[in-house]
């Protein structure tokens, strides 16, 4: 946890004066139900234990400058005049935000900010949408605006899908908005109702750094999308009432395996097996049953590397490597794939030998280091700071 005094420091450092407020949004890690969330299905993440802090405070003309501690680099801009930034790529996040709030109609006045953040970048935990949600909220507060979570996280997903160009679902922004200590939420991403679920006590959530980094606005996210909504124009010749691939069961697809395009029927067989395995994992949960969501965990991430095609080798290895630990209940990919970070559910007594094993097994196999995160799962945003 980054500590708030030395964040009050610097930005009394960089602007004289201390911060008004300072706020906290976590990252987060999926537990399943992967690549779902834009076909309207159910995932399960959990806010973590990393967080990216906002310390702000209002300026008396329109101008929002923001500093970003991590990077050693400050950004300016006025909110009447927001565009893109290609100096300060990073900064979009923070316009994108202040954009989509005077979109929705709220005035805001003038901010100095500064920010860091001990969420890894780039790493699938959602350092980005833990960016938005914080910006959003300190916005909020400094301008006393009435926004509840899911409108924030609404908010903070149109940043990324129209400004930084991301075509996102809702589950990383809402979950780091709406996220529950010792809680994963299962979210219904087409009506946003969610359930808190308790994690079982004994388990930890362990997430390992494969360090190749992903590259979600690149084409493979965008094209994953298309995929999905041209197995539902296909699939509507026989099931026209579908909106969306939430809206198939596996039997149906089964009817008509044979009759799609390999590729196409691939990807819908991910997405519905998926959705399908998300709410029978959250059901043996609430049984109490930890072993059968661990199995449910190993064939999703057997279905995205084989179905969905968005794992890597350096993923797969780690999988592996967590799935042959004795007291491991399950692990997969977490996040959009390709580079990243793997989940695993760990009994608590087994957490020592298991992070030994698998460094060792990576680092063999591949000749690269994993980081090994324990995450504990936290309350989405808030004030780090009491009023
Ligand atoms: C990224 C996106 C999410 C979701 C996941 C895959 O994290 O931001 O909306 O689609 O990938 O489940």
């Amino acid at each position: 946890m980054l500590d708030v005094n030395t964040i009050r420091d610097q930005f009394e450092r960089h602007y004289g004066i201390h911060p008004h407020l300072m706020v906290r949004a976590p990252g987060r890690v999926n537990l399943i139900g992967e690549h779902t969330d834009y076909n309207d299905g159910f995932v399960f993440p959990a806010a973590i234990n990393r967080a990216t802090y906002v310390a702000a405070r209002p300026r008396d003309d329109n101008l929002v400058h923001v500093v970003a501690v991590d990077l050693g680099d400050e950004d300016e801009f006025a909110l009447d005049r927001i565009e893109r930034s290609a100096a300060h790529p990073w900064s979009d996040y923070i316009r994108g935000v202040a954009k989509g709030l005077l979109a929705a109609g709220h005035s805001l006045d003038g901010a100095n900010l500064l920010i860091t953040s001990d969420v890894p970048r780039g790493s699938g935990l959602s350092s980005s949408a833990a960016l938005e949600v914080a910006t959003g909220y300190a916005f909020q507060l400094l301008n006393r605006l009435n926004i509840l979570g899911e409108e924030l996280a609404l908010l903070a997903q149109g940043a990324e899908n129209s400004f930084v160009g991301v075509q996102s679902g809702i589950m990383d922004q809402f979950i780091s908005a709406l996220g529950r200590r010792d809680h994963a939420l299962l979210l219904d991403c087409r009506d946003l109702s969610y359930r808190p679920v308790p994690l079982p006590p004994d388990a930890q959530i362990v997430v390992c750094d494969s360090h190749v980094e992903r590259r979600l606005a690149g084409s493979a996210y965008n094209e994953r999308r298309q995929e999905c909504d041209e197995a539902v124009r296909l699939l509507k010749q026989w099931y026209p009432k579908i909106l969306a691939l939430r809206d198939v069961t596996v039997a149906q697809l089964h009817a008509h395996e044979g009759d799609l395009p390999e590729l196409v029927c691939a990807r819908a067989r991910h997405v519905i097996t998926e959705n399908d395995r998300a709410l029978r994992s959250v059901a043996a949960l609430e049984s109490g049953d930890v072993a059968a969501f661990g199995r449910l965990m190993n064939e999703s991430h057997a279905s995205l590397r084989d179905d969905y095609q968005v794992s890597i080798p350096e993923m797969d290895t780690l999988v592996a490597a967590a799935q042959r630990v004795p007291g491991c209940y399950g692990s997969r990919l977490t996040g959009a794939g390709f580079g990243g970070c793997t989940v695993s559910l760990v009994q608590a007594a087994a957490v020592t030998r298991f992070k030994a094993d698998v460094a060792a097994a990576y680092q063999s196999a591949t000749g690269r280091a994993t980081t090994i995160y324990v995450c504990r799962a936290s309350d989405g945003v808030g004030r780090a700071l009491p009023e």
